[in-house]
């Protein structure tokens, strides 16, 4: 039989929302608030849903220590205490939005919940009481490098 998972963790992170090819008012205007230039932070909760076969000697899909392990390990100890913007790599280009996060999240779960025996169903990431992004796995898990390659497939 076929199951989903949820599981809920928490971090706390600083990000600033503005695009560096816009001038200040350009930003301030598109991300209000979120532009001034040093930044805030949130307390984001993330919502993990997983989906696998129910292992039937045990009754569950996925052993939750392990998957708790795979998401402290790959997602909460690189965005827990950070500034986005300078600490993680990927936002030094795409504004961290909480689309954005939720979609980087996303690609790096992709990537790595099939070395647990489950796959990604959905991310839900709360970045305040008032407001959370959702995101639903791709068929085909689509990383930086399958974009590169399909593009320059499509250019050659
Ligand atoms: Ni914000």
């Amino acid at each position: 039989m076929h199951a989903s998972l949820t599981v809920t963790m928490n971090f706390s992170a600083a990000h600033r929302l503005a695009r560096p090819d816009l001038d200040p008012a350009t930003n301030s205007k598109v991300y209000g608030k979120c532009a001034r230039p040093n930044g805030h932070g949130h307390d984001y909760k993330l919502e993990v849903t997983v989906t696998g076969e129910v292992d039937d000697r045990v009754g569950t899909i996925v052993d939750l220590g392990v998957l708790n392990d795979l998401l402290r390990v790959r997602v909460i100890d690189l965005f827990d205490h950070r500034f986005l913007n300078k600490d993680i790599e990927h936002f030094a280009t795409t504004v961290p939005t909480a689309e954005n996060i939720a979609l980087h999240i996303r690609n790096i779960l992709q990537a790595e919940l099939p070395s647990i025996g489950v796959a990604l169903q959905r991310i839900k990431l709360h970045e305040s009481p008032n407001n959370a992004c959702e995101v639903f796995a791709t068929i085909t898990p689509q990383t930086e490098t399958d974009r590169e390659t399909t593009e320059s497939l499509a250019l050659a």
